[in-house]
């Protein structure tokens, strides 16, 4: 009988966005930014994340992230070895020296492992991962323009008594389904209902509905987005009325306007809600009004934090005075 080898070099078949990550005190390929079989986050997604985007060369809202980030450490009682403005210069880091000026940017802790494989979580050690890999979008180009083609699928997320929405984290098995029930549907990405039977949130992101020029929006069972958020920052700027309560599935289909939300992606407006055109068939204005502001105010620097390159501080120097 012959065994296998056990090799001494693990090649990995798959390929990955160009980017670079930190893991363990080191700044790292992408592609060679690896997290054990035996991590927790792995096995079991006992892990939280927060991610934020970099446009044209400055973070978007990064304190609100931050903020996020590190309470869902303290609910999830997780630890990592940086304060605040440490995990900030990591992410900037990240995304200097992947060159990448609108990225996509993840900070991560996992629970980890522990050498005994100790099933008491707090005997593991935790672990945190940062990335910058270039930015992507719940919806492409075209989706962009015309609007995207949305279902609300029967599965219901899973509900907050089960897992804290406001950690964000990494349960998507719901949201997952949710997506080849819509795909079987002939709809580009899915709804999710609420135990009520309201609507609650999709794979990635928070929904609106427009209705006589007034903004509603999910309040129950959902991820507090950050981009939901800046959506009632930009309705304050804008007199635009918005409120957080119930959606039922029918109120979202006789919408004036839908939209979608993600730090992937901003302001997404919807064309159909199942077999149901919403309003012309058109992105509407007042999306196009808040999705121009959000833009907008991407320059502004009370949101925004400049990132330093490489190419930028070298040009610097080297200028004369
Ligand atoms: C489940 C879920 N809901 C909503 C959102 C939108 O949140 P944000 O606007 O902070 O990106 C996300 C983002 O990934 C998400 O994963």
């Amino acid at each position: 009988m012959t065994f296998p080898q056990v090799s001494q070099t693990y090649k990995d078949p798959y390929n990955y966005p160009e980017g670079i990550a930190f893991q363990e005190g080191q700044y790292l390929l992408m592609k060679d930014a690896k997290v054990s079989v035996l991590d927790w986050g792995f096995l079991h997604s006992d892990a939280t994340y927060d991610t934020v985007h970099v446009w044209d060369g400055a973070f978007f809202r990064l304190d609100l992230h931050l903020d996020r980030f590190f309470a869902g450490l303290e609910k999830l009682h997780m630890s990592i070895p940086f304060d605040r403005s440490q995990v900030a210069d990591i992410l900037a880091n990240c995304v200097a020296l992947s060159g990448h000026r609108n990225a996509y940017v993840e900070m991560i802790c996992t629970r980890g492992g522990s050498p005994s494989f100790s099933r008491d979580p707090r005997d593991a050690a935790n672990r945190f991962i940062a990335f910058a890999v270039p930015y992507g979008s719940v919806a492409n180009a075209a989706q962009m323009e015309r609007g995207l083609r949305i279902a609300i699928s029967d599965v219901v997320r899973i509900p907050p008594k089960s897992v804290d929405p406001s950690i964000k984290n990494y349960h998507w098995l719901d949201l997952v389904r949710g997506l080849y029930d819509a795909f079987d549907r002939d709809a580009e990405t899915a709804l999710l209902l609420d135990t009520d039977g309201n609507i609650a949130e999709g794979p990635g992101f928070n929904v609106f509905a427009v209705k006589g020029g007034s903004l509603r929006t999910p309040q129950f069972g959902v991820l507090p987005g950050i981009t939901r958020r800046t959506v009632f920052d930009l309705c304050t700027m804008l007199d635009i009325d918005v409120g957080v309560g119930n959606v039922s599935p029918d109120a979202l289909k006789t919408a004036d306007e839908v939209f979608i939300t993600s730090t992937a992606g901003g302001i997404m407006p919807v064309s159909s809600v199942d077999e149901t055109r919403i309003g012309n068939g058109r992105p509407g204005p007042v999306t196009g009004k808040i999705k121009a502001l959000y833009w907008d105010m991407h320059k502004d620097p009370t949101w925004s934090t400049v990132v330093a390159f490489p190419e930028d501080v070298r040009g610097a120097s080297s200028r004369p005075m």
